[in-house]
């Protein structure tokens, strides 16, 4: 099962020629199962299955039960997206599926079923890179946005300023060099006793908070690299905790949360509008889990406007993982090149974080 044969090759030209054709999108490299179905830009169908409820009983992902869970609902969450889009399998044109970066057993699960369904029903498949995908969610928000522009992908895995010189071609500016800014909120969140997923547990028991509190910060992120560093913040918040619990006094976490997510939400506010600006680009956008912070959203917003900088982040429900945006990022995927073989592997690592 390694080569296309020759309708599918056809095929795929003339998606090339013809514009956008019925992509079906998969997305399963975390812990959520999903899929869509887009022409272009446009949705006309999503399902997801989410599998939090379950991991939250252990405070984080467990890879194996992420797997198996994926395996069980694959199948009807498709079947529920086409449902919900309106159309059966044989309108689509094309599978597209997240391969990489992520949980290497559940990546394997979503490849294995697009290769499967591209395979038996004769379509091209494409790869998508799942860092690429939250910033095509940007597209499906902005139908007349276009590269080039910088992005700030701010997840549970990652933390990068990326330079998208075309929907295809990407330059890292700057990236973490220890704990993305999502996996600093949920350890934070986790620290103070709160469920999994922590950044929206966190930015809720924020909402009661003074920013100003307690006077977080890094020097790493103060300075000129555009890389960003946010275990030295973790380390501080869990020692304020820590102190006060020795000296048997009680901290107020609606502030420290507050303070640690000005903290955050300064580190990426001010490198990533500089990138920007010092690119000479006159758009910014905000991609990733972490691009469902409000108080993050309303930040680069004020930043943006005082640059003269066009602010964009994507509608709230595609900020976390779904399966429209990587459809959205398969499309351009599919206009750019050839398909990818059906021999396709998962991967967990990013090609961003190779460069
Ligand atoms: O992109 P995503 O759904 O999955 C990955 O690709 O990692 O991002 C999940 C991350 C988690 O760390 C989660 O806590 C964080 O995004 N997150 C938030 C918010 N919503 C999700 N962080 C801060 N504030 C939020 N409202
Ligand atoms: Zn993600």
């Amino acid at each position: 099962m390694t080569a296309y044969s020759e309708q599918v090759l056809e095929k795929a030209d003339e998606l090339r020629k013809n514009g956008p054709g019925l992509i079906l999108g998969i997305e399963s490299s975390c812990d959520e199962t999903a899929a869509a179905v887009l022409r272009g830009r446009f949705v006309l169908g999503t399902a997801v299955h989410t599998q939090i409820p379950v991991h939250r009983l252990y405070g984080g992902v467990v890879p194996e039960i992420a797997s198996r869970s994926h395996t069980e609902r694959i199948g009807s969450v498709v079947r529920q997206a086409l449902e919900n889009a309106g159309v059966t399998l044989d309108d689509i044109d094309a599978v597209a599926v997240t391969y990489r970066p992520g949980l290497i057993g559940a990546l394997l699960v979503g490849v294995s079923y697009a290769k499967g369904l591209a395979y038996a029903n004769g379509l091209p498949l494409v790869g998508v890179d799942h860092i690429t995908g939250h910033i095509a969610a940007n597209y499906i928000t902005y139908p007349d946005l276009e590269p080039p522009f910088m992005c700030i992908v701010a997840s549970g895995g990652h933390s990068h300023i990326v330079r998208v010189n075309s929907y295809t071609d990407f330059t890292l500016i700057g990236r973490t060099r220890d704990d993305a800014a999502g996996e600093a909120f949920d350890k934070v969140a986790r620290a103070m006793g709160l469920p999994y997923p922590g950044g929206p547990e966190l930015e809720k028991l924020a909402k009661d908070g003074d920013p100003n509190a307690f006077p977080l910060h890094t020097a790493f992120n103060e300075g000129e690299s555009f890389d960003f560093s946010f275990s030295g913040l973790k380390t501080a918040v869990v020692n304020i905790m820590h102190n006060a619990g020795q000296k048997g006094e009680s901290v107020n976490k609606a502030d420290l949360a507050a303070s640690f997510q000005r903290a955050v939400t300064d580190a990426l506010t001010r490198k990533s509008v500089r990138a920007a600006r010092e690119a000479g680009l006159g758009t910014l956008a905000l991609a990733g889990g972490v691009s469902a912070n409000t108080a993050l959203r309303e930040r680069l917003q004020r930043e943006c406007d005082r640059n003269g900088i066009r602010f964009c982040r994507p509608d709230m429900k595609y900020c976390t993982d779904n399966a429209a945006m990587i459809a959205c990022q398969g499309h351009y995927e599919l206009l750019a090149h050839d398909p990818s073989p059906l021999s396709l592997d998962p991967n967990a690592a990013s090609f961003l974080q190779m460069q």
